[in-house]
């Protein structure tokens, strides 16, 4: 076994080959940033998930903590804590997804590309592990800025020779859960029976949701359409802002005013079952995502896809638009174009 935090001094694992409820096999996840404001409640949601055979915690800092507490719950998975670099490689061994929501949060005022100085370097020595560790496994990136660290993430492993675009996933799925919700406050119906696709990136602009796709179809006077897009493209800034600094990296060590990114990590939790319902062999599961594409002329897009045993098995055009949205598409691929650039200049040069 692996040194973990968790396991000194346990005999062997019986449950190391258990199987998931109905015989299916369990899945082995790794969360990168495991004791962070989304890492805490992620690890959580993850140990809750009846996929989930094996629950790897990692972080620089803090994942001794967060790893007893989550352990003690009576749920399937076994959790094992490791901190620090020199215990990356044996998180990361064998895992069948690794979830990364490693990183530094904005606070008020700051873009998702002021995080790239400090970002970029923290993904790709992340994404170096995965490489020699566990190669085949799928990629949920989630750490900001997702446009430009999803490409980094895809130079380190062509660097490595293990790159398979169809399991490097950038995490945009609280921007399809905001639109879900935002939409359904306006049609006054449940978010439960809405589906807006939100194509693009994850940063301003390039949040694009398609309103002229909600299902159930529906129609929009122009002052929604713009109050909507609106919020859905600065639902992020919304929420660093009520938050006023308690989500940042510095007072998160402080502990003092420590706020938990509940609504993140309950996306990034939705999308990670749906790969590991893919994984398992499950049909027709379709999911927004920022991955390699062919659908625009852009080397990255974020649109529906269906997931698999390989990832991202399908990837789905992006369908009619509305004049509002052909607009907002090309101002969405313009930013993007910058953002992938930079990723991939940051491992090229
Ligand atoms: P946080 O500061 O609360 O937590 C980040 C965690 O990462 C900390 O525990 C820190 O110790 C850890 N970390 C830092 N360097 C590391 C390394 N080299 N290896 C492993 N762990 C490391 O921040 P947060 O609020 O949890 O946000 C984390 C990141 O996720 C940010 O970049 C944020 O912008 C991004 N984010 C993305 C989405 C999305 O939808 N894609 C949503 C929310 C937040
Ligand atoms: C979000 O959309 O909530 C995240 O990307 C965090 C952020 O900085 O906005």
């Amino acid at each position: 076994h692996p040194p973990s935090l968790q396991m000194q001094g346990v005999p062997p694992l019986r449950r190391e080959n258990c199987r998931a409820k109905g015989g299916a096999p369990g899945f082995k996840v790794a969360i990168l940033g495991a004791a962070g404001g989304i890492g805490q409640p992620l690890s959580l949601l993850m140990k809750m998930n009846p996929l989930v055979s094996v629950l790897h915690l990692y972080d620089v800092v803090n994942s001794p903590g967060v790893t007893a507490d989550v352990s003690h719950m009576d749920t399937g998975a076994v959790v094992r804590g490791f901190l620090g670099a020199p215990q990356l490689e044996n998180a990361l061994t064998g895992m069948d997804i690794v979830i990364i929501p490693a990183g530094i949060p904005r606070k008020p005022g700051m873009t998702r590309d002021d995080l790239f100085k400090i970002n970029a370097g923290i993904v790709r020595t992340l994404c170096e592990g995965v490489a020699k560790c566990c190669p085949k496994a799928i990629v949920n990136l989630i750490s900001n800025p997702v446009n430009s660290t999803v490409p980094i993430a895809a130079e380190v492993f062509k660097k490595a020779g293990t790159y398979d675009p169809k399991r490097l996933l950038g995490v945009t799925t609280l921007d399809v859960v905001r639109a879900n919700t935002f939409v359904a406050e306006v049609l006054g119906i449940d978010p439960r029976e809405v589906d807006v696709p939100v194509i693009g990136g994850h940063s301003g602009v390039t949040i694009l949701p398609l309103l002229s796709q909600v299902k159930p179809a529906s129609s929009f006077t122009s002052e929604e359409i713009n109050y909507l897009t609106n919020r859905i493209q600065n639902g992020g800034t919304e929420v660093v802002e009520a938050k006023a600094g308690a989500g940042s990296a510095t007072l998160s060590m402080l502990n003092t005013r420590r706020t938990y990114s509940k609504m993140q990590a309950y996306a990034a939790a939705k999308f990670a079952d749906a790969c590991l319902r893919g994984l398992r062999g499950d049909a027709g599961i379709v999911e927004c995502t920022f991955v390699a594409s062919q659908v625009t002329e852009l080397p990255f897009f974020a649109t529906k896809v269906r997931l698999g045993r390989g990832g991202a098995e399908e990837i789905f055009p992006i369908g009619p638009l509305s004049e509002y949205e052909r607009v907002g598409l090309e101002k969405a691929k313009n930013e993007l174009a910058g953002s992938i650039d930079k990723g991939v200049s940051f491992i090229r040069k």
